[in-house]
């Protein structure tokens, strides 16, 4: 299955108790040739009505975040670790990461981004297979493994805990943000263009 085809599949997905009660699969969008992925939580109330990812508040400060540096949402891909909205936009449960987490792995397999952004602990939390909270792993370079070859991943604050802590001062949670994203820049730049490679789910560590 390509990108399109897993999206259509994806859309009429009732694997998991949240199916019930959305009004949108968000499957996720941008380039899909993407050399930077970033990947949030799952849908709140704009994206569910949308269908889109990170459009509402939180995802307009996203796009600040990646203007800042020179990007914009045509470059990169973002998507989320559940495709459905949760009510009252509490965390996905584990059941619901379990039976969802497969469609975000193939979109990074097929998409092969050099660098993934993780943005809050849910994220962060999946794509490392660690339970240490954000504060602790935040602007700490470390590999995404659950493919065939290692992607260097950056976890990053969440932009709604931003929306919440939005005092601008040195050493604050938007300083580090914009520290955060001034690292990825510098890390792509020094990378090579994308490689022509083919990614594998890494069995063993599917669990
Ligand atoms: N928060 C997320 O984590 N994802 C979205 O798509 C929107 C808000
Ligand atoms: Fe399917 Fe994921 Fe939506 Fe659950 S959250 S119904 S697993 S797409
Ligand atoms: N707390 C959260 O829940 N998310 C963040 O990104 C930072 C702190």
């Amino acid at each position: 299955m390509n990108l399109e085809q897993l999206h259509q599949t994806c859309s009429t997905c009732t694997a998991c108790k949240l199916a019930p009660t959305r009004q949108n699969v968000v499957f996720g969008e941008g380039n899909p040739n993407a050399r930077l992925m970033l990947i949030g939580e799952g849908p709140g109330q704009e994206e569910d009505r949308t269908g889109r990812p990170f459009v509402g508040q939180a995802g307009q400060l996203l796009d600040q975040i990646l203007a800042a540096v020179g990007w914009s949402r045509a470059d990169v891909y973002i998507a989320n670790v559940v495709k459905c909205r949760p009510p009252n936009n509490r965390n996905p449960e584990t059941d619901e990461v379990a039976a969802c987490d497969h469609w975000l792995l193939e979109q990074i397999r097929l998409i092969r981004p050099q660098v993934i952004i993780t943005l809050g602990n849910v994220p962060t939390q999946w794509a490392l297979s660690t339970t240490l909270g954000i504060t602790k792993t935040r602007g700490q370079w470390a590999e995404f493994k659950k493919l065939s070859a290692p992607i260097a991943l950056l976890p990053m604050f969440h932009p709604a805990y931003l929306l919440r802590n939005a005092i601008r001062t040195v050493g604050g949670p938007k300083w580090l943000t914009w520290q955060d994203i001034k690292a990825v820049k510098a890390k792509l730049e020094a990378m090579p263009e994308k490689p022509d490679q083919t990614l594998e789910v890494e069995q063993t560590t599917l669990f």
